[in-house]
C-alpha cells in the first residue's frame, strides 16, 4: 500500500487549487490530485470572466452593493468587502502570471457586464476566459519544483485523529489511484478542498461531468459544517438542441445587448422586472421556467440580431463557432435556451481565511461556502472569490503544524468483492439526476421536498449495501458522494421556510424579516453513508 507523506495535499485543479499550489509552494511540497485530467474543470468551462472595480466610473462601494443585492440579504459583508477590495490586485496577479485578457481600443482592459452588475467590470479573453486562467495556471504548477499533479486520482475519505482518539483534526486523505484500483494514504499538514460544485446532482446542468460535489461529501462526513446548499444557480441560458450536451450561453451575451424572447417574438422578461434581460440570474430562470410551463415550449430565444454581425463574432468566437456547427447562426437567429444548474452557492463553511470547522482542514474556490455568495451570486464573482481565498488560506496554512498518528491504518475493504453489477451504479446515478430536477429544481414545495426526501433515503440504503459488498471504483464513489450531497441540499431545502434568493418555496413565498444561513452537521443532518 502506497503511503506519500507532503506539506499541503490540495484536492481540485481548478483556479483555487492551482492558485493556492502555486503560493504555497513558496513555503512547502504541494500534492495536487485531481480525478481526470487537471483540465477537467469548472474552471475551463467558465466563459464570462472576473468581477473586479477597475473603471474610472465604477467603485468598490457599488460592486459591494451589487453583490449584496443579489445575495438577497444572506451575504456577509465583511467577505464580500474584502474580496471586493482584493479584486484590482487579483487581476493584477492573473495578468503577471501571463493570463491574456481582452483590451478596448485604447489599450485598457475590455470591461464586460453581466446580468445584475450595474457597472461595466468583467475582465475577459474572448468568450473562453476560464480556458485561459486554467492554461496559465497550469503551465506554472507544471513546471514548479514543489508541485506535483497526481491525474486520475479521486478522494475517497479523510483523514481524521478522531479515528485514533484524537479531535477531529484532519491530516490527509485516502484517494483511489483511478488507473491501478490502489488505495493511497497522503498525510499533510494541511489539506485544501478545491474539489469545485455539485451540477452533476441535477439532469440538466451547464457544468463538467466531475462537479459531483466530493468535496462536500467528503467534509460533511468528517463532521465539518455545511451550509446554504439549498442555493443551487440555476443558469438561465444553456443552449437546447438535441447534439449539443451541455453548452452554456454566457450572460456577458445579454451584457452587449442580447435580449430574451419567447418563440413568438415577443420580450418577456420586462413582465417580469425593469431590468429586463439583465435582472438578476434567479428572477431570469424562474421567469423562463414559468413561461416555459404555460406554453408547453421547449426553449425561449435569446436574440443578438440586433448586433453588428461583425462584433457578435469577434467578442464571442467560441459560441457562434459551437452555434454555427449545430446550424445555427445566432447573428441571424435567436439562439434557443433553457435554464440549468449552474453553480451552488452554498458548501463547506468556511472563516475568511478558508478554514472549515475542522481543524487542518480547508475549503477554496466553489466547493466553500464562505459568505461572499449569500442567498444567490453575483455573475464573475466565483473566479474572483477563487483567487481571493487561496490567497489567504496560501498565507494562513504557513504555520501550519502536522497531526498524524505514529501509525496510519491503511485502506481496507473487508470481505468487498469485485462489483458484477454495475448498472445499478448507473440507474441510481439517473433517477437521484432526474428526482432532483423534478422536486429539487428552479420552484419548490413542501410536497415536492418530501418526495425527494422519501426518493433519496431509499436510494441511499442501496447504495450503503452495495458500498460495503463491493471493491470501490471511481464510479461508486462519486455516486456516494453526490447521493449524500444531494440528501443534503433537500434537508437544507425543507428547513428553509421562506424564500429568499435562489431558492422559491411555492408554501412559503414571502422572506422572513431576519436572514439567517442553513447550517448542517453529521451530529444533526443526513447520515454519512
Ligand atoms: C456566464 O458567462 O454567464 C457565466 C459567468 C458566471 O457564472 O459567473
Amino acid at each position: 500500500m502506497t503511503a506519500l507523506e507532503t506539506d499541503y495535499l490540495v484536492i481540485g485543479s481548478g483556479i483555487a487549487g492551482l492558485n493556492f499550489a502555486l503560493l504555497a509552494a513558496a513555503h512547502g511540497k504541494v500534492t495536487v490530485i485531481t480525478k481526470k485530467k487537471p483540465t477537467d474543470t469548472n474552471t475551463n468551462w467558465a466563459q464570462g470572466g472576473v468581477a473586479a472595480v477597475l473603471a474610472s466610473d465604477d467603485s468598490f462601494e457599488t460592486h459591494i452593493n451589487d453583490t449584496l443585492i443579489a445575495g438577497d440579504g444572506l451575504c456577509d459583508r465583511e467577505v464580500v468587502e474584502l474580496c471586493v477590495h482584493d479584486g484590482p490586485n487579483q487581476v493584477q496577479r492573473l495578468l503577471d502570471l501571463g493570463v491574456r485578457l481582452d483590451r478596448d481600443a485604447t489599450g485598457n482592459l475590455d470591461l464586460g457586464k453581466e446580468g445584475a452588475h450595474s457597472k461595466h467590470r468583467v475582465v475577459h479573453w474572448e468568450d473562453i476566459t476560464g480556458r485561459e486562467i486554467q492554461r496559465a495556471l497550469l503551465s506554472a504548477v507544471e513546471s514548479h519544483p514543489n508541485i506535483t499533479i497526481l491525474e486520475e486520482h479521486i478522494g475517497v475519505d479523510l483523514l481524521s485523529m478522531a479515528k485514533y482518539g484524537g479531535d477531529p483534526a484532519c491530516f490527509g486523505a485516502y484517494v483511489l489511484d483511478r488507473t491501478t484500483g490502489e488505495v493511497k494514504t497522503i498525510t499533510a499538514r494541511a489539506t485544501v478542498l478545491a474539489s469545485g460544485g455539485t451540477g452533476k446532482v441535477y439532469i440538466y446542468t451547464s457544468n463538467p461531468d466531475v462537479a459531483t460535489g466530493d468535496g462536500i461529501a467528503m467534509a460533511y462526513r468528517l463532521g465539518a459544517t455545511c451550509g446554504d446548499l439549498e442555493f443551487t444557480q440555476f443558469h438561465p441560458t444553456v443552449l437546447y438542441h438535441p447534439h449539443a450536451g451541455t453548452f452554456l450561453i454566457s450572460e456577458a451575451l445579454r451584457g452587449e445587448g442580447g435580449v430574451l424572447r419567447l418563440g413568438n417574438g415577443e420580450s418577456f422578461m420586462e413582465k417580469y422586472d425593469p431590468r429586463g434581460s439583465l435582472a438578476s440570474r434567479d428572477i431570469v430562470a424562474r421567469a423562463i421556467d414559468n413561461e416555459l410551463k404555460k406554453s408547453g415550449a421547449d426553449s425561449v430565444f435569446l436574440d443578438m440580431t440586433a448586433l453588428d454581425p461583425e462584433f457578435t463574432k469577434h467578442r464571442f468566437p467560441n459560441i457562434y463557432e459551437h452555434c454555427m456547427a449545430l446550424g445555427i447562426d445566432m447573428t441571424k437567429q435567436g439562439i434557443p435556451v433553457v435554464p440549468a444548474a449552474h453553480y451552488q452557492c452554498g458548501g463547506i463553511k468556511t472563516d475568511v481565511d478558508g478554514a472549515t470547522t475542522i481543524k487542518g482542514l480547508y475549503a477554496i474556490g466553489e466547493c466553500a461556502m464562505t459568505g461572499l455568495h449569500g442567498a444567490n451570486r453575483l455573475a464573475s464573482n466565483s473566479l474572483l472569490e477563487g483567487m481571493v481565498f487561496s490567497h489567504r488560506a496560501a498565507a494562513a496554512v504557513r504555520e501550519i503544524e502536522r497531526h498524524a498518528p505514529s501509525q496510519i491504518q491503511p485502506w481496507s475493504s473487508g470481505n468487498a468483492t469485485d462489483s458484477n453489477d454495475a448498472i445499478v451504479v448507473a440507474l441510481n446515478w439517473e433517477e437521484v439526476r432526474r428526482f432532483m430536477w423534478s422536486y429539487v429544481g428552479i420552484v419548490r414545495s413542501n410536497k415536492r421536498l418530501e418526495r425527494a426526501r422519501h426518493r433519496i433515503e431509499t436510494i441511499r440504503d442501496e447504495i450503503r449495501e452495495y458500498y460495503v459488498d463491493f471493491k470501490i471504483t471511481s464510479d461508486l464513489i462519486e455516486l456516494r458522494n453526490l447521493a449524500l450531497v444531494a440528501h443534503l441540499m433537500i434537508e437544507c431545502a425543507r428547513r428553509r421556510k421562506e424564500s429568499r434568493g435562489i431558492h422559491f418555496s411555492l408554501d412559503y413565498p414571502e422572506k422572513l424579516p431576519e436572514a439567517r444561513h442553513t447550517e448542517i452537521q453529521l451530529t444533526d443532518g443526513p447520515r454519512s453513508l
